[in-house]
């Protein structure tokens, strides 16, 4: 079966709506964004520069990542260990957002992403997917929503794990991610030619994204 591939920016929804699309067709799901976040995680634990590119470089030939489907969830590991959960966090946001323009960091991740991709039957979420990592997936989708409904829903999800922020802070953060996201030399963020685009400020929950997703997969299918 070919692959779906999901694009779009920051607190779309894409790995939530991908998770739920894969879950009800019973295919693999691939968050590729976990894999940027091992990356800075490694560089956080080990306390080496998110911005320097050597620094990068030799920590690449020390990091072996594997996404595993446990019960029908994604995890992640890192050299072997769980980080499922620790790449959660807003300082791994923030890192993973430096370290993914790095062309290194993107040739090692991608090769492995069309690795995982090339059994079939997976639904990959990313930034990069449809436009540069799958090119021929069999359906390209491209979520998309306003910046403040997307700051708005990041706040909640900050909010429903017990942290606080405000709307400003959150709303600013979102502007620099999609920024560097857009606006980077090596794959940047955008919408593949061939990819529908969904609005997902429509919906009220990502289980609707993802029926609306699934039955067009269906129709084609
Ligand atoms: O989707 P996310 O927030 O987990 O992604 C983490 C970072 O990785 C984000 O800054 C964008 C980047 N990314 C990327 O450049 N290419 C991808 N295919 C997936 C994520």
């Amino acid at each position: 079966m070919k692959a779906i591939a999901i694009d779009g920016p920051v607190g779309v929804g894409k790995s939530t709506t991908a998770r739920l699309v894969a879950k009800k067709l019973g295919m693999a799901h691939i968050d590729t964004g976990a894999m940027y976040r091992a990356v800075a995680l490694y560089q956080i634990e080990n306390e080496l520069d998110m911005h320097d590119a050597d620094s990068l470089e030799k920590s690449l030939a020390q990091i072996e990542i594997e996404i595993k489907n446990v019960s029908g969830e994604q995890k992640i590991f890192l050299n072997k260990r769980d980080v499922t959960e620790k790449i959660r966090t807003q300082e791994v946001s923030e890192g993973a957002s430096v370290v993914a323009p790095n062309p290194r960091v993107r040739e090692k991740l991608v090769a492995a992403q069309r690795e995982m991709a090339a059994a079939g039957g997976v639904v990959m979420d990313g930034r990069d997917i449809g436009s540069h990592v799958l090119p021929d997936a069999g359906l390209k989708i491209y979520l998309d929503a306003p910046t403040e409904v997307r700051a708005r829903r990041r706040l909640l999800d900050i909010e429903a794990a017990g942290k606080s922020a405000s709307f400003e802070q959150v709303l600013a953060e979102t502007i620099t991610r999609d920024d560097r996201d857009k606006n980077r030399k090596h794959n940047p963020l955008v919408q593949a030619p061939d990819a529908l685009c969904i609005d997902t400020s429509i919906f009220s929950c990502p289980d609707e994204t993802a029926d609306k997703i699934i039955k067009i997969f269906l129709d084609i299918n």
